[in-house]
Formats: structure tokens, C-alpha cells, sequence
């Protein structure tokens, strides 16, 4: 039985005064979250110290947004997964579409990231999903295929199963579009099934995957129920403490 993931992105928000206050926030209501569920969370680089101290003596998890897969070096402005390990974070989201977007990082710089992340212990979140063109001309599962199957290129079947892979379409990522739950339920269905063609369906049934995309408290209950969908990764209402304790509180 897959354990669900409800993971709070809170991407490029709050400072580190703001972070601590909604960590604590969110800890003060950890009481009431489910025992079944497993909750993360993940501000930016400079608040994850303080966070993570906020954390403290509770169950939620600290991860970070990003990383480099280098061990340390000349590359400024970057964090590397040891820095992250040895700040006692446990979680690292890898190609989330606005790193692929924005920052142009491409299947390869992906596989590497997770590779690194894999080799220094950190779980890595692995982010897939198709644009609005891509779905709209109708290239939307050979698009998260491909995403799933350069990821995963060269990681062993042990390995494969510590990743968690998020399936964000990026039309319905901070547009208040959500996919149905039947087209979320479609492509989990299909990455599991993708990632038993590579290895196995032992491996495929380990997985835990996520949907993203506009997740609120009035459509998780719908999504979070779906068979192949084992939690949510959640921007924006992961800013609000109670609406997001309404959405872990679905996930069961
Ligand atoms: P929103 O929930 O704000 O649409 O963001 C989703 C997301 O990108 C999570 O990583």
C-alpha cells in the first residue's frame, strides 16, 4: 500500500520571518493531520534553515526546490545536494516545469539531478507534464513518456522506487485550471505504466505519484481519491495553513 504525499511548493514566497511563521502555523495544526498521510514542505533556499529548525519534534518533512548535481564548485549562485544533506533536508523537487520553462533545464540536466540527488540520500520529487499545445495536439502522453523515460535513464530499479514523480500539466499550474480528475487519473495511470515498461510492475506499484496543477481544498477530495494518485504537490493554497490542512486531510 503506497503511503500518500501532500507536498506545499511555496516556490519564490515568503522571506524567512514569513517562512517560520507558516511552518509554525502549519505545525501548530499537525495534530490534525492524518497518520496515513506524509506531509513535506518546501520554501525557498533561505528559509529552509529556519523552517527546518521550526519543524522540529513534529512529522513534516522539509524539502528543497531545487539543487545542482554537482558536489560543490565553480558555480555561483548555485546549491549543491551535500549542502542540502547536511542541513538535514530530506526532500529535493527536481524539473519542475518553471526550472524547465524559465531556466531552461532539459531532459539531461534533469537525469543528472536526480542522480545526484539519489547518490546523497535525498528523495527527489520528480516534476513531468505536457503544455496546453502539446495536449492540444494531442502529444501529451508521448511528451510525459519521454519526460519519464530520459529521467529515469541509467537509475537502477532500487533507486527508481525512492523517487516521487509529480504530474504537473503546466496549463494548470497557477491558472485555477485543474486536469479532471479523470485526465490526472489518465497520466498517473500512464507513468506507472511507462515506468513498468522500463523496469518492472513490482517497481511501477512502489512509485508514489503525484498530481499538481491548481490544487485547492474544493477539488482534492475528487483528485486525491482517484487509484493511481497518491497525493498532491500543491503551490499556491500551500501558502494558506488551514486550506492546505484541508487538502492533506483528503488524502487518505
Ligand atoms: P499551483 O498549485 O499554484 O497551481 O502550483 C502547482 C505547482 O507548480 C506545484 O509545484
Amino acid at each position: 500500500m503506497r503511503k500518500k504525499l501532500v507536498a506545499g511548493n511555496w516556490k519564490m514566497n515568503n522571506d524567512v520571518v514569513e517562512s517560520t511563521a507558516l511552518a509554525k502555523s502549519i505545525k501548530s495544526l499537525s495534530g490534525e493531520f492524518d497518520a496515513d498521510v506524509e506531509v513535506l514542505i518546501c520554501p525557498a533556499f533561505t528559509s529552509l534553515y529556519s523552517v527546518k529548525q521550526e519543524l522540529c519534534g513534529s512529522n513534516i518533512k522539509i524539502g528543497a526546490q531545487n539543487m545542482h548535481y554537482e558536489d560543490k564548485g565553480a558555480y555561483t549562485g548555485e546549491v549543491s545536494p551535500v549542502m542540502l544533506k547536511n542541513m538535514g533536508i530530506e526532500y529535493v523537487i527536481i524539473g519542475h516545469s518553471e526550472r524547465r520553462q524559465l531556466f531552461f533545464e532539459d531532459d539531461e540536466t534533469v537525469n543528472k539531478k536526480l542522480k545526484a540527488a539519489l547518490k546523497h540520500g535525498l528523495k527527489p520529487i520528480l516534476c513531468v507534464g505536457e503544455t496546453l499545445e502539446q495536449r492540444e495536439g494531442n502529444v501529451e502522453k508521448e511528451t510525459v513518456r519521454n519526460q519519464v523515460t530520459k529521467a529515469f535513464e541509467g537509475i537502477g530499479a532500487d533507486d527508481a522506487v525512492k523517487i516521487t514523480v509529480a504530474y504537473e500539466p503546466v496549463w494548470a499550474i497557477g491558472t485555477g485550471k485543474t486536469a479532471t480528475s479523470v485526465q490526472a487519473n489518465e497520466m498517473a495511470a500512464f507513468i506507472r505504466k511507462s515506468i513498468a515498461k522500463i523496469y518492472s510492475l513490482e517497481v511501477s506499484e512502489n512509485v508514489l505519484i503525484q498530481y499538481g496543477g491548481s490544487v485547492k481544498k474544493d477539488n482534492a477530495n475528487e483528485i486525491l481519491t482517484q487509484s493511481d494518485i497518491d497525493g498532491a504537490l500543491v503551490g499556491g493554497a500551500s501558502l494558506q495553513s488551514l486550506e492546505f490542512l484541508n487538502i492533506i486531510n483528503y488524502a487518505k
